[in-house]
């Protein structure tokens, strides 16, 4: 008779705990510990659609889109934790509107894209993807000289977007003694930044031999860096983006560095991810394309997917998560939306 009453409360207890659908891959200690605080389903994304109807919580990455489509096949959902930084995917009004909380995970990649944005920063001056070509290609030796590159002491950095990354950048841009100008929303010197001038978005892109994009993508920030701004920037400039592909007109871009309008581009994002293979870019020899790697390393990622963990635990259990974007609808997504057993 106890093991019934047992057996019947761990099934109570277990319907009572809120429904999580989980549509990433993760390892069996990260299942533990969210199947310790949720009911949970593991799902893959093209499956999300079926688990939805009694998920009140969501972790899930951030290329796939969350909007109306999705909330309303999800009629219980109060929180969605996006596995990174970025929530374009996002429509945030319609995710006010419903009153569902939207997580992701800032702070924990600051160092993986700002060490990536001085890499692709180092390849593009010091020319490594041809230099290595050039070995790979048994010319060293054969060919005259190697391909030469320009020293970073002296240029000029352009930053367009301060917050987190971009600083982590002006941080590491520093110590190569580069020059660095930035333009952001907010305008005016950053404490411990002195040395980084603010300037408009024109003067950046007229002054800078690198600019580099860590701007978050919003309405309006789409196409940013249209033709007009690249007809802004110098002859010999590089422009460099780890943020996201659309704050680029891509089409501009490729027409600029085709026609040598600028003197390159070194990109970890593109406007269509994964890109067509005719896409114009993709066969330019002034291009380096990495495929949105910025926040590719085992700790970044690792650390990513605890936060992402966390706050899904703390918001379905009706505490404050450690980082969410829209705070002003905590009050009604900390509620429990359930009222039907499963
Ligand atoms: C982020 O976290 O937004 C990175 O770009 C990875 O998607």
């Amino acid at each position: 008779m106890w093991a019934r009453a047992a057996t019947a409360y761990l099934r109570l207890v277990t319907e009572m705990r809120p429904r999580a659908c989980i549509a990433l891959p993760v390892p069996l200690d990260v299942e533990a510990r969210l199947g310790a605080a949720c009911s949970i389903e593991l799902v893959s994304e093209r499956d999300l659609s079926a688990a939805l109807p009694l998920a009140e919580g969501l972790l899930i990455s951030n290329a796939v889109p969350v909007g109306e489509a999705l909330f309303e096949r999800a009629p219980h959902l109060r929180v969605v934790s996006g596995f990174g930084v970025g929530y374009n995917n996002v429509d945030l009004d319609a995710a006010n509107r419903r009153g569902i909380l939207i997580c992701n995970t800032p702070g924990v990649l600051n160092d993986a894209v700002a060490d990536l944005t001085m890499g692709l920063i180092l390849a593009f001056a010091r020319r490594i993807p041809e230099n290595s070509a050039f070995v790979h290609a048994r010319r060293w030796g054969v060919a005259a000289l190697p391909p030469f590159g320009f020293d970073l002491r002296g240029k000029t950095l352009g930053i367009i977007g301060f917050g987190r990354i971009g600083i982590a950048v002006a941080q590491r841009a520093r110590p190569f003694g580069l020059q660095v100008i930035f333009h952001d929303v907010l305008d005016g010197a950053r404490p411990g930044f002195e040395d980084c001038t603010y300037c408009s978005l024109d003067d950046l892109l007229r002054h800078s031999d690198i600019v580099s994009i860590h701007a978050n993508l919003t309405p309006e920030t789409h196409h940013l860096i249209s033709a007009r701004e690249l007809e802004v920037m110098k002859p010999s400039a590089v422009l460099v983006n780890t943020s996201r592909g659309p704050v680029v007109d891509q089409a501009a871009l490729a027409a600029a560095l085709r026609t040598g309008q600028i003197a390159g581009a070194a990109l970890d994002v593109l406007e269509v991810e994964p890109p067509d293979p005719s896409d114009p870019l993709l066969g330019l020899p002034n291009v380096i394309a990495l495929p949105h790697v910025g926040s590719a390393t085992h700790e970044t990622r690792a650390a990513m997917l605890d936060l992402a963990v966390t706050n899904l635990i703390e918001a379905l259990s009706g505490r404050e998560p450690p980082a969410c974007v829209n705070p002003e609808v905590l009050p009604m997504a900390l509620q429990p939306r359930r009222h039907t057993p499963v």
